[in-house]
C-alpha cells in the first residue's frame, strides 16, 4: 500500500514538475510578477495586461520578469528600458516568437505575416521588399490614392452631416478610407461605398484575427493543456476560411483586370507582371493579408480615437489653433494641395504625433523574442527569452514625458531628438508602414480641418470618452479599438468645400 501510495505521490510530482516548467527558467537578479504554480501571473494580469503591469512596475521598478503559463516574459515599463532593450540591443531583440492560436490554428500551411514571422531568410526578403514598397519616395508616389480617398471620405461626411446639425457616427467612413488606401496600394481597387457588404466582412474578420494575434486572450499559448479543447480551433477555421475567401475574390478581380488591360498600377500588379519574381499565390497573400491587418488594426482606430478628441471642449481649442496655423502657412488657401507633397504645419505634425501618443494604439507593441544573450543591469537574459514591450507605459511614462495624461500637441512643437513616441515599436522591428501612416494622418487631418468644425453631439449620451484607456472597447485585443460614439460636422464653407470636392472628385 505504502509503495502505490508513494509511487502515486511521484507520478504526480512528477507531473507537477512537468506543468510548472517555464521555456526559459526563472531569471537571477530580475524581479518577478506575482503569480501561482503553472497558471504564473495569468490571473494577476487579468485583461488589460498594459495597464496592470503599469501598476506593477511601480513596486517592481521599470523591467521585471512574468511568467505566463509555461512561458517567460521580460516585460519592459519604461520609456528608457524599452529604448535600452529594444534599440541598443536591436541585432539581439529582432526575432517574432511563434505562438500556438495564431501560428499553428489560424496560420497553418500558410505563409505567416512579417509582423508575425519569426527573424528567418525568407522574413527579412519579404521585409526588405515590404520596405522598399513603403520608403519615402514610394509613399510619394502613392500620395495621389490618398488624395482621391481623402475627398471621397470628406465628401461622403459633407453629405451625411445635415451641415453640422445631425449627431454621425464617423466609423465606417474611416474604416473605407483606410481600406481603400490599402487595397489601392496592393490590388488597384476600392470600394466605392462605406456600406458595401464586403468591407463589413473585411472587418469583422480583421477585428477577429486581431483577437487571435492577442497576447492576453489566448491562455492556450501559455497553457498547452487547454489546446485539448477544440472550440477556438473550430473559431479560427472559420475566419481563416473567410479571410481566403475575400483575399481570393481581390487577387482573382486583379488578375482578371491585368487580362484584359484595365488594370491600375499597384504593389501586387508588378509582382503578378514581373517574370523574374517567382512567388506562390500563399506568398503573395501572406504579403497582402499583412499589410491590410497593419493598416486596418491601427490606422482606422488612431483617426477614430482622434475626431472623438478633437470634439470635445478642449478638442474645440485644439482645432481652432490648427486652423489658424493652416491659415498662416497657406494664407493662399492652397493648403488642400500643398498637403500632398510637403509637411509645412508644424503644428499639424505636433497634432498626429500626439494622438500617436496618447492613443498608443498596439499597447503591448508585438511581441519579440531574442536571438543572443542580452545583459541588462548586471543581469544576463538568455537567447530565446521572450519580450513584450509595454508601450503604453513607455508613452505615458513620467520621466520622459511632462504631464503624459494630458492630451497637448505643443509638447511635440520644438526640437523633439530621437524617437517621438513608441506607438510604431522601436527597434529592428519597428512599423515599416510609419512613414506611410504619417503622410496619411497628416493629409487627412489638414483637410479634415479645412473643411469642417467638428463639434460635440447634440445627445450628451453619445459623446467619445477622453481617456485613453476608458475610450477602448476591447482591452484584450492586440490594438485598442474606440468605443462607440457620434460627432457633428459643420462645414466651414460649405460653398468652397463643394467646389474643392467637385474639381477633385473623379470617382
Ligand atoms: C497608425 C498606424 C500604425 C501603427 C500605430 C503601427 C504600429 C506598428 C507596431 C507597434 C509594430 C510593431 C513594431 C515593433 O515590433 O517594434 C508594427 C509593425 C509593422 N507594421 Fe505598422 N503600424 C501602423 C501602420 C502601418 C501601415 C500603414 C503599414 C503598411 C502599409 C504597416 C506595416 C507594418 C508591418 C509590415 C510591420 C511588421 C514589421 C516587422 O515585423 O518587421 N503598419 N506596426
Amino acid at each position: 500500500m505504502i509503495l502505490v501510495w508513494s509511487g502515486a505521490l511521484i507520478i504526480l510530482y512528477l507531473l507537477f514538475k512537468i506543468l510548472n516548467a517555464t521555456d526559459v527558467p526563472k531569471i537571477r537578479g530580475l524581479p518577478e510578477a506575482p503569480g501561482w504554480p503553472i497558471v504564473g501571473s495569468l490571473f494577476h494580469l487579468g485583461d488589460n495586461h498594459a495597464l496592470v503591469l503599469l501598476k506593477m512596475a511601480r513596486s517592481l521598478g521599470p523591467v521585471f520578469q512574468v511568467r505566463l503559463g509555461n512561458k517567460r516574459i521580460i516585460v519592459a515599463n519604461s520609456f528608457d528600458s524599452i529604448k535600452e532593450l529594444w534599440v541598443h540591443n536591436q541585432a539581439s531583440l529582432i526575432s517574432r516568437p511563434v505562438l500556438y492560436t495564431y501560428h499553428t490554428v489560424f496560420s497553418s500551411n500558410q505563409e505567416f505575416t512579417i509582423g508575425t514571422s519569426p527573424w528567418d531568410d525568407s522574413c527579412k526578403r519579404r521585409r526588405k521588399a515590404a520596405a522598399t514598397a513603403l520608403n519615402k519616395p514610394a509613399v510619394q508616389s502613392y500620395m495621389s490614392i490618398v488624395d482621391v480617398e481623402s475627398c471621397s471620405t470628406i465628401n461622403e461626411i459633407l453629405k451625411d452631416c445635415d451641415d453640422g446639425r445631425k449627431d454621425i457616427s464617423i466609423f465606417r467612413h474611416i474604416q473605407r478610407l483606410t481600406l481603400n488606401i490599402s487595397l489601392m496600394l496592393n490590388y488597384g481597387t476600392r470600394f466605392t461605398s462605406s456600406l458595401d457588404k464586403l468591407l463589413e466582412e473585411i472587418f469583422e474578420i480583421q477585428e477577429a484575427i486581431g483577437k487571435f494575434r492577442s497576447t492576453s486572450d489566448n491562455w492556450q499559448d501559455y497553457i498547452p493543456l487547454l489546446r485539448l479543447f477544440p472550440s477556438k480551433s473550430t473559431e479560427t477555421d472559420s475566419y481563416r476560411l473567410r479571410r481566403n475567401d475575400y483575399l481570393k475574390l481581390l487577387l482573382d478581380g486583379l488578375k482578371k483586370e491585368i487580362a484584359s488591360g484595365t488594370d491600375r498600377p499597384c504593389i501586387i500588379g508588378h509582382i503578378l507582371k514581373d517574370p523574374s519574381v517567382k512567388l506562390t499565390e500563399a506568398e503573395i497573400n501572406s504579403i497582402c493579408s499583412g499589410m491590410i491587418s497593419a493598416t486596418l488594426d491601427t490606422l482606422p482606430a488612431t483617426i477614430i480615437f482622434a475626431i472623438g478628441y478633437l470634439s470635445s471642449a478642449h478638442g474645440q481649442e485644439i482645432q481652432e489653433r490648427a486652423y489658424e496655423e493652416i491659415q498662416d502657412a497657406y494664407p493662399n488657401g492652397d493648403a488642400w494641395e500643398k498637403c500632398l507633397i510637403e509637411e509645412e504645419v508644424p503644428y499639424i505634425t505636433a497634432l498626429y504625433k500626439e494622438i500617436l501618443r496618447y492613443y498608443t494604439i498596439d499597447r503591448m507593441s508585438l511581441p519579440r523574442q531574442s536571438v543572443n544573450d542580452i545583459h541588462y543591469n548586471g543581469v544576463t537574459i538568455p537567447a530565446g527569452t521572450l519580450f513584450y514591450m509595454n508601450a503604453f507605459a513607455g508613452d505615458y511614462d513620467e520621466k520622459h514625458f511632462q504631464d503624459p495624461y494630458t492630451f497637448n500637441p505643443e509638447r511635440y512643437l520644438g526640437d523633439v531628438e530621437g524617437t517621438p513616441h513608441l506607438a510604431y515599436g522601436a527597434g529592428s522591428r519597428i512599423c515599416i508602414g510609419a512613414h506611410l501612416a504619417n503622410r496619411e494622418l497628416f493629409t487627412f487631418f489638414i483637410r479634415l480641418i479645412s473643411s469642417f468644425r467638428i463639434l460635440g453631439p447634440k445627445n450628451r449620451d453619445d459623446a467619445a470618452i477622453l481617456d485613453a484607456m476608458e475610450a477602448n472597447e476591447c482591452p484584450t485585443a492586440l490594438a485598442a479599438r474606440p468605443k462607440p460614439f457620434k460627432c457633428r460636422f459643420e462645414p466651414r464653407n460649405k460653398d468652397l468645400l463643394e467646389s474643392w470636392l467637385t474639381k477633385r472628385i473623379r470617382l
